[in-house]
């Protein structure tokens, strides 16, 4: 690891977005227009006009390029082995995606070494970096048994991921086909006990085929019990109880929120859950895309993410997913841009990330464009010219 520089000046940025709306344009995104950003220890010691930046160390000329927070991918599952190539070929000739794929990954994942699920996670990291992700968190799910779940969740976190999520109620796995509030019992006691000490969130897949909503309570009040903060994977295939759940239960983010009611909507406004939709999932299974205007009017918090996994949404691209958020989803790039940053943040509770203020982990990225809105407006084009998380050059 390359060491960070005591302090470091970025200077002669075109567009630089702080989201924080007491700078610059006074805008949600705070836009500092000829901007420069000083580092010091990891983190943003100051932001503002070029003209009025304080001596640093070292100096980076940013070139008139625009700088953006990292992004912070709030839902992935990267604790997995195998593919899933097969199934998206049949999917995109006319089958359906069903949560039953699920356990092909499952099976592929109990047969991995741990260095191998290591390799994995270290690999689509990565790639996130790289796209100028500089926040992530993960799920287990494809263990789904005490030993391989915990297992799974001690890898990720002796990784660099930043928030590991318990997911052992992803799906009920075969052996309890005929017993699911069995399982219902083992993910919300014993299985719960093995992961807490790896974790900060418990997750429920909230679906038909997967859980309903009295089994999905039972498994997210067992991890409040536990000290664990609750997020749901909610309104995804169908419309269904989960967003409501996460509601009552005070969930961080309900996730997916492909399937709403006006009630689902009214519930998420009058309550401090995120609303986190996963465009890649839409476009990866040819399913609607939610509107995320109708969240956002209502006076909902949107946060967006990729959803990376090997099955609904195989793709680690924050950019990839604004792009589509606003041509598919009815968000304006400012929008899409905060949901992918300062949302995230939000749907993980962290206020040291997804904004770039003095005191705020020095986490950016620098497009080769002069504005944010070329995230969207250049869909598929690798804008992101180079990234620094804590402080250091990735
Ligand atoms: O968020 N919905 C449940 N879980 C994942 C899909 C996982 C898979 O297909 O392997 C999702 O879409
Ligand atoms: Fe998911």
């Amino acid at each position: 690891m390359p060491e960070a520089p005591t302090s470091l000046s970025l200077t002669n940025i075109a567009a630089l977005v702080t989201n924080d709306p007491a700078q610059g344009d006074g805008s949600p995104l705070g836009i500092v227009e000829n901007a420069a950003l000083v580092i010091e220890d990891g983190k943003v010691a100051w932001v503002g006009p070029g003209h009025r930046a304080p001596a640093a160390d070292e100096t980076y000329d940013a070139g008139g390029r625009a700088a953006i927070p990292g992004f912070v991918d709030s839902h992935s599952h990267l604790l997995y082995a195998g593919d899933r190539t097969q199934e998206f070929n049949a999917r995109m000739s006319g089958r359906p995606y069903t949560a039953g794929g699920i356990r092909t990954t499952v099976q592929a994942t109990r047969e991995a070494t741990d260095e191998a699920l290591a390799a994995n996670l270290e690999a689509h990291l990565r790639e996130m970096r790289a796209q100028g992700t500089t926040t992530v968190e993960t799920k287990s799910g494809y263990g789904l048994s005490p030993e391989h779940e915990a297992r799974a969740l001690r890898v990720a976190a002796e990784s660099g991921v930043d928030e590991v999520t318990y997911l052992g109620a992803h799906i009920v796995p075969p052996e309890y086909a005929a017993d699911p509030d069995g399982y219902t019992a083992l993910v919300a006691g014993e299985m719960l006990k093995a992961c807490a000490p790896y974790v900060r969130w418990v997750d429920v897949f909230c679906e038909e085929g997967a859980f309903d909503e009295d089994r999905s309570r039972a498994i997210l009040l067992a991890g409040k019990a536990e000290g664990l903060i609750p997020r749901v994977h909610a309104n995804q295939l169908t419309h269904g109880p989960g967003v409501q759940l996460a509601v009552e239960v005070g969930a961080a983010s309900a996730d997916h929120c492909t399937h709403l009611s006006d009630a689902d909507v009214d519930a998420l406004a009058n309550s401090t859950t995120v609303a986190t939709l996963l465009p890649g999932c839409e476009f990866s299974t040819r399913a609607v895309y939610p509107d995320a205007r109708r969240l956002l009017e209502a006076g909902v918090t949107v946060a967006l993410s990729t959803d990376c996994n090997p099955g609904s949404s195989y793709t680690s691209s924050m950019p990839f997913c604004i792009a589509i958020a606003v041509r598919e989803m009815n968000m304006t790039p400012d929008q899409a841009l905060w949901s992918a940053t300062a949302g995230g943040a939000q749907a993980l509770r962290r206020t040291d990330v997804g904004r770039l203020t003095p005191g705020s982990r020095a986490d950016l990225a620098l497009l080769d464009a002069p504005s944010h809105v070329h995230l969207s407006y250049r869909p598929g084009v690798p804008l992101v010219a180079a990234v620094w998380r804590e402080g250091v050059r990735v």
